[in-house]
């Protein structure tokens, strides 16, 4: 998030007496998080972000992470976005939180024991669609957000390695991946979309020349339709390969290659857009019941603040994918509005063009 943080940050420090007088008044860190490389797990600090007295507070958790830190109430800060099967998502760590309040304090919860992390429970996610592209690879989710202490209706927000004051939201938060060959690599440039019961998160390969664009930051109020368009569908289990996208914010008017440039939440709510974003082929889908991939578990129940059972089993799934023909999604996305989260409102952008629809894109 860009917009919303400097704001409170300017109204922070000229508003309050306590920020002036003894608080910290720095905000920006020594280096900023999406600088800090790190060649493995293992090489992690305790704490990522170090600085001290820092506007934003101290990191909210940590990223030495194992199976002494693995339950329902871990801290952990340290993600992993490998596969279809082994992927975590960032999520609050109190029970119905708002994203917004609580982009910069978030934890790992992941699909797959192993990583010393909270579990996303079993049966929460209801619809996953994993792609692979030369560039990246993105996964958009449909899940019970309140299973992962997202209160329910929020509308969330974005999650990237940047912000306001370069700490990233979450502070601290760093994301290893296998997916790019190789042993586990530090994904430099990452979003990820929640809210409205659906997610999206695409980690860019660190090789990559363009990574810094397709997994650009400062669209966070246009969600998932924008910054991963996409054709996923609830109740299906698929993992694919695909094309790349356009960058965010990147689209083309008769043969023309535009810019978007998205307006200040000052300015209000966002009620046209000039452009449809589109969606990228996939090919090679491969779909799955969840049951069999996601395994090891815990129940809704046990996800609780401050004392969950921790997690038992830790049986990794044999995929049990079945193999489909390719399903080439269409040039063109059925547009749908979005909101500064990964919802859509499911109402026809080429209805809304020139209309206005405040309301529809909650902040
Ligand atoms: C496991 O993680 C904890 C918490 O970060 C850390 O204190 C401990 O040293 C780690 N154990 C090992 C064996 O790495
Ligand atoms: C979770 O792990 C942490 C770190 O080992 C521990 O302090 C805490 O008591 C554990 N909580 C539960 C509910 O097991």
């Amino acid at each position: 998030m860009i917009g919303s943080s400097s704001i409170a940050v300017a109204a922070l420090l000229a508003l309050s007496p306590f920020a002036q007088a003894q608080a910290p008044t720095n905000q920006f860190p020594q280096t900023p998080l999406a600088d800090k490389r790190y060649d493995s797990p293992a090489a992690l600090p305790y704490k990522v972000d170090s600085d001290t007295g820092l506007l934003r507070g101290s990191q909210a958790g940590f990223n030495i992470c194992n199976s002494t830190t693995e339950n329902q109430s871990s801290l952990c800060q340290t993600s992993y976005f490998n596969s279809v099967e082994d992927f975590c998502i960032w999520g609050p760590i109190e029970k119905d939180s708002t994203v917004a309040d609580t982009e910069g304090e978030m934890v790992a919860w992941c699909s797959k024991p192993g990583h010393g992390t909270r579990l996303i429970p079993a049966g929460a996610l209801t619809g996953i669609q994993w792609i692979k592209t030369p560039d990246y690879v993105q996964a958009v989710g449909f899940l019970d957000q309140s299973q992962i202490n997202i209160k329910a209706g929020d509308w969330g927000g974005e999650m990237d390695p940047h912000g306001a004051d370069l700490r990233g939201n979450p502070m601290g938060g760093v994301i290893f991946s296998t997916a790019f060959g190789g042993s586990a690599k530090q994904v430099i440039e990452w979003h990820n979309f929640v809210g409205g019961n659906k997610f999206c998160f695409k980690a860019c390969d660190p090789a990559g020349p363009n990574a810094a664009h397709f997994c650009e930051h400062i669209y966070d109020r246009i969600g998932c339709d924008y910054n991963i368009p996409n054709a996923a569908q609830d109740k299906v289990f698929e993992s694919c390969l695909g094309d790349n996208q356009d960058y965010p914010g990147v689209y083309t008017s008769n043969g023309q290659v535009m810019t978007y440039t998205q307006p200040a939440e000052s300015l209000g709510a966002i009620s046209t857009m000039p452009y449809t974003p589109k969606v990228p082929a996939s090919s090679s889908c491969s779909t799955f019941e969840s049951a069999k991939v996601y395994t090891g578990l815990p129940t809704a129940a046990a996800t609780t603040t401050s004392g969950g059972a921790a997690a038992t089993g830790s049986v990794s799934g044999s995929a049990g994918a079945t193999s489909k023909a390719g399903t080439a999604v269409g040039a063109k996305a059925t547009g749908t509005a979005a909101g500064n989260g990964a919802g859509s409102v499911g109402i026809s952008l080429v209805s809304v063009m020139g209309v206005v629809f405040a309301g529809l894109f909650l902040s």
